[in-house]
């Protein structure tokens, strides 16, 4: 079976709507079709200087998301990326084939260290992009399922892969993106030229799994939709509309075509009522689900002890290898 990895950072109390079409629900599939391993990514979070036991609890809050949303313990290895110390060893090695200049053209990098100002900005942030290619190095990761704003890190990583197999000898595996065009970068609903982010402006502009449901309606019916009644996907010039179309196909599995026929005639309004109870539908089994784990965090903490043993075993034989390739004295 191919391998894949990938991880998400708990940095919000909840996920958000482009977070679970763009990767999460990727995931849900692949762990049918690849040995997989996904990881909540605590150690990224920190770039943020979170509140410790914010931290905390949205790192428990993650991974219970990610079973109620239908990651399996028998059929996928999920794991907190601090649970597996050679993620940050592995990064220290990358770190020093990584130019400064490269790490400086990280876009993602640019704009967070520009919003936060250069006094600020930590030595952590500009490594981030380094701490994630070992994350996904140190599993022979073949695919990396994420939206398209990981697209450059991804970049990143194949290219240190191949740096360190003509430098040191065949040690990794080089990734693919998988990157699904449709969902790939689900918008801002009050922006639709922005992705939906948890950084946005405005929180009218994410669906978060989590809020109250009630809170999700009133959202979608104040979605900025376009000039113009006709419903029919273009993003180019009806990104509004067409980012709703988008994530109504995704959550229904109906297509496009299907839809705008349906919806030929009607108007914005009726698109967005049953889009917002097509949404409600899809997150309230998922906020029950979330609940039941959250009830019990010892045996939540108990799934990560074991999805924490199962990384282990892949992670500390890379990290072996690269540490011997490179030259490293291993211990007697
Ligand atoms: P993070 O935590 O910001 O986001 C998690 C995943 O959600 C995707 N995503 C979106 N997809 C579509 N539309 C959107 N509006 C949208 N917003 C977010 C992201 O592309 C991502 O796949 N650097 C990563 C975390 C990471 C990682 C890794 C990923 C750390 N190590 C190793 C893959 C492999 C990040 O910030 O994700």
């Amino acid at each position: 079976r191919p391998r894949v990895l990938s991880g998400i950072q708990p940095t919000a109390d909840s996920f958000h709507l482009g977070n679970y079409l763009g990767a999460v629900r990727n995931w849900v599939t692949m762990q049918e079709t690849h040995d997989a391993f996904f990881c909540v990514v605590d150690l990224h979070a920190l770039t943020v200087g979170p509140d410790p036991a914010q931290l905390r609890a949205r790192t428990r809050a993650s991974a219970a998301q990610l079973f109620a949303a239908g990651l399996d313990p028998e059929r996928c290895t999920l794991f907190v990326q601090s649970h597996v110390p050679e993620h940050a060893q592995l990064a220290w090695v990358l770190n020093c084939l990584t130019g400064f200049g490269e790490a400086g053209r990280m876009t993602q990098f640019k704009d967070k260290s520009l919003k936060q100002g250069a006094d600020r900005t930590t030595v952590g942030l500009f490594t981030y992009p380094v701490l994630q290619a070992a994350d996904i190095l140190l599993y022979q990761a073949d695919a990396v399922p994420v939206g398209e704003d990981q697209r450059q890190h991804l970049e990143l990583t194949r290219d240190l892969a191949q740096r360190f197999n003509t430098t040191y000898g065949r040690t990794f595996t080089v990734p693919a993106p998988h990157i699904v065009r449709d969902t790939a970068k689900i918008a801002d609903l009050q922006d639709p030229g922005a992705k939906m982010s948890k950084s946005a402006s405005t929180p009218n502009g994410l669906i978060e799994l989590l809020e109250p449901t009630n809170r999700i309606v009133k959202k979608i019916k104040s979605a900025v939709t376009d000039t113009g009644r006709e419903i029919v996907y273009d993003p180019e010039n009806k990104a509004g509309v067409s980012n709703l179309l988008t994530i109504y196909a995704a959550l229904t599995g109906r297509t496009i075509d299907d839809l705008t026929a349906a919806y030929d005639g009607k108007g914005y309004g009726d698109l967005k009522k049953d889009l917002a109870e097509v949404v409600v539908a899809f997150v309230e089994p998922i906020q029950q689900r979330t609940r039941m784990y959250l009830d019990d965090p010892a045996q939540l903490d108990k799934l990560l002890a074991i999805g924490g043993e199962k990384a282990r075993s892949v992670s500390s034989r890379t990290l072996a290898r690269a540490y011997e390739r490179v030259g490293l004295v291993a211990a007697a």
